[in-house]
């Protein structure tokens, strides 16, 4: 099947569409060409078929189209570039949760990630943004953003007048950014309670200091990722005294979605795309070796757990030529309490220990 075009002005050969190269050599808007060629198509069948497919339209002077994220139809933006959209990751490994959360972004729900340590949610985010070509800024509530930052503070410029700056949280709101909350179990109640007003549909964020009203873009959304639901322990949700107004809280966001390990035939799968030279059978051990330790912490039998990040810390050592030994004490055995090294080692010894 040809996709090829003939242009009627130099005979030059074009896939799909002339119309790039009717505005770059001849300099020829579409409608002018129009008048002049009236017979003379400016794309293929195919190709106009497969724009309505994907339902193309111009948006602010930016195309738009829609494709599958993890299963869920989403519009994306064609050929934007932002400092903030994420960069794609090839190897990114899509699970059944992700399409529930990429369905949240795309409908303006906002939506609470959580699950163990290490197990992809705030790289799914980020992931989501690269795919679909939307900004998104990253926010980490664990201490390392101060309220200030976060919200806005006065401050002194250099013609010592004294000005509030907008923190990251109006700055997503008025920019339309996904702004990703990360580690919101640990977030100071101060944040809680602003966070409380936005949350709701459509909701505004008051600026006090400069009596300000805030109000959020239609791209704006809200993310937020926690290693657990109520603020301390996954029961939180159910306990007396404080955790009754994190329920408030919780209850505010639209979907709550519960990112887990990948299964272990997808996690050895990411652990051969990112570290080719590695042996897949070495790698399906360790990742089994990964499945009883997470399993033995469920039992509370381990106080730590072993993440994919961990795993993957590992490979990097095994890739540049380290023994296993060496490699496994300096990527996981030094960072567990004693109680823990033995079961860990003893668990890797017996995956791993022929093959490697
Ligand atoms: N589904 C996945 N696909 C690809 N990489 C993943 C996936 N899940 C986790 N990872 C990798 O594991 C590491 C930790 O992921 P991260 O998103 O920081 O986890 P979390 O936010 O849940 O603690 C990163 O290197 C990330 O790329
Ligand atoms: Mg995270």
């Amino acid at each position: 099947m040809t996709e090829q075009l003939q242009c009627p002005l130099c005979a030059q050969s074009e896939a799909f569409t002339l119309i790039p190269h009717l505005r770059a050599e001849h300099k020829i808007e579409p409608d002018v060409f129009r008048q002049r060629f009236p017979e003379q198509p400016l794309a293929t069948a195919a190709f106009i078929e497969s724009l309505a497919r994907h339902d193309v339209c111009k948006r602010d002077d930016v195309l738009h189209y829609q494709l599958s994220v993890a299963g869920c139809p989403m519009i994306a933006r064609f050929g934007v570039e932002h400092p903030l959209i994420p960069e794609p990751d090839p190897t990114f490994v899509w699970t059944e949760p992700a399409r529930d959360v990429a369905e949240a972004i795309e409908h303006n729900e906002r939506v609470f990630l959580y699950g163990p340590s290490g197990t992809g949610k705030s790289s799914l985010v980020r992931q989501i943004g690269a795919t679909v070509k939307r900004p998104v800024r990253r926010v980490s509530l664990n201490g390392e953003t101060s309220v200030a930052d976060f919200i806005g503070h006065w401050t002194v410029n250099a013609d010592r007048q004294t000005v509030f700056v907008a923190g990251l949280l109006p700055q997503a709101m008025q920019a339309g950014h996904i702004l990703q909350l990360d580690e919101v179990d640990a977030m100071q109640p101060e944040v809680g309670f602003i966070l409380q007003q936005v949350l709701e549909p459509g909701g505004h964020l008051l600026l006090t200091d400069i009596g300000e009203d805030i109000a959020p873009h239609p791209d704006f959304r809200l993310v937020a990722t926690a290693n657990t639901l109520g603020f301390g322990s996954d029961s939180g949700l159910y306990a007396s005294g404080t955790n009754v107004l994190n329920f408030s809280w919780l209850d505010r966001w639209d979907v709550v979605v519960h990112i887990d390990y990948l299964p272990a035939d997808q996690e050895a799968g990411l652990l051969h795309a990112r570290h080719r030279t590695l042996d897949p059978a070495l790698l399906k051990c360790m990742v089994a070796a990964a499945g009883d330790l997470r399993k033995a912490h469920a039992a509370e039998e381990l106080t730590t757990v072993l993440t994919t990040r961990r795993l993957l810390a590992l490979c990097a050592r095994l890739e540049r030529g380290n023994n296993f030994g060496r490699a496994l004490g300096v990527c996981v055995l030094n960072k567990v309490p004693d109680e823990d090294r033995k079961v860990i080692a003893e668990t890797f010894d017996h995956h791993v220990g022929p093959s490697a």
